[in-house]
């Protein structure tokens, strides 16, 4: 049974997994999801996404109705139905099924749709750990924070999807989004991070960034070990002066980029302070 599903609080299997045509988040993006990791097999800091979901949530006035240990409980359970091994599970929230395909809220009954997504959990693969990925610096912009803020984890990814065929088209394995200031803020399904004479610098919240989980612990650890991390405005110049670049988000840890726009960063190959980092942040997350 690799994937399972909550749907509504009934665990089935993809085959039964729907949800009404009329829902606003198949209609419109209008909802808001996580990604959470297991780690050992327990579920990694869900008070954190559970956090970040609420945000979410009230920003766009969803109610959430589960508190953090019935989120967990019902987690578990699809878990469970899902069997054993290390686990990618995905809330999804959206405002609910509509009584008409018309934008307004109002059209929306009380009760939201919730979906929990179990599978099997997917790294990348150790090769693409030691060689690295390949960004493009797109056109295309992040959205605006007076726009649809990139700290709101909706269901709308367009802007994400845009940027990342826009990278593929260049034959590039990930996207670079700047804001309308010409600053660096994040990838797709990242946020980034670059390497600039010994100093690690990540765009701060300003930039209109999400603030991600992963992000938010290397920032942590890094204070704790007072190394040399910080929260910077990174333009489009220091960009391409990088000596090295790295993502980080649930999905990857850390994972250096080793070309960008198609020449090498550093030699091309995940630079000193990217793998001492991800050293660091391994032993941070899983301690012996
Ligand atoms: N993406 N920025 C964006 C736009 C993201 O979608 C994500 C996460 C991140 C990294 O956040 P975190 O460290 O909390 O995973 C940054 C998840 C993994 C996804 O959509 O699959």
């Amino acid at each position: 049974m690799p994937v399972m599903f909550q749907i509504n609080g009934k665990i089935v299997p993809e085959s039964e997994a729907y949800v009404p045509a009329m829902d606003r988040g198949f209609l419109f993006g209008d909802g808001v999801y996580e990604v959470i990791r297991t780690r050992g097999g327990k579920l990694f800091h869900p008070e954190l996404h559970y956090a970040r979901l609420t945000q979410s949530a009230q920003r766009l006035r969803i109610p959430f109705p589960w508190s953090l240990e019935e989120l967990e409980k019902n987690i578990e359970a699809t878990r469970e139905a899902a069997g054993t091994g290390e686990h990618y599970v995905r809330i999804i929230l959206t405002r609910g099924t509509g009584l008409a395909p018309n934008i307004d809220p109002a059209h929306a009954p009380s009760a939201p749709n919730i979906v929990l997504l179990v599978r099997p959990l997917e790294l990348p693969s150790r090769e693409q750990y030691e060689k690295g990925f390949s960004a493009w610096l797109v056109n295309t912009l992040r959205n605006h924070r007076q726009a649809l803020d990139p700290a709101i984890k909706s269901g709308n990814y367009l802007n994400n999807i845009i940027a990342l065929m826009e990278a593929k088209d260049h034959g590039a394995d990930v996207a670079l989004l700047l804001n309308s200031d010409g600053f660096l803020t994040e990838a797709p399904t990242s946020n980034v991070w670059i390497v600039k004479d010994g100093r690690t610098l990540t765009p701060p919240p300003e930039a209109g960034i999400l603030l991600g989980i992963t992000r938010g612990l290397l920032l942590d650890m890094a204070r704790r070990e007072d190394l040399p991390v910080y929260e910077e405005a990174i333009s489009r110049e220091t960009l391409l002066e990088a000596d090295e670049i790295f993502l980080t988000s649930t999905l990857k840890d850390i994972l250096a980029i080793t070309a960008l726009n198609g020449n090498p960063v550093g030699d091309g190959k995940p630079g000193p302070v990217t793998k001492d980092l991800a050293r660091r942040f391994h032993q941070f997350v899983e301690p012996d």
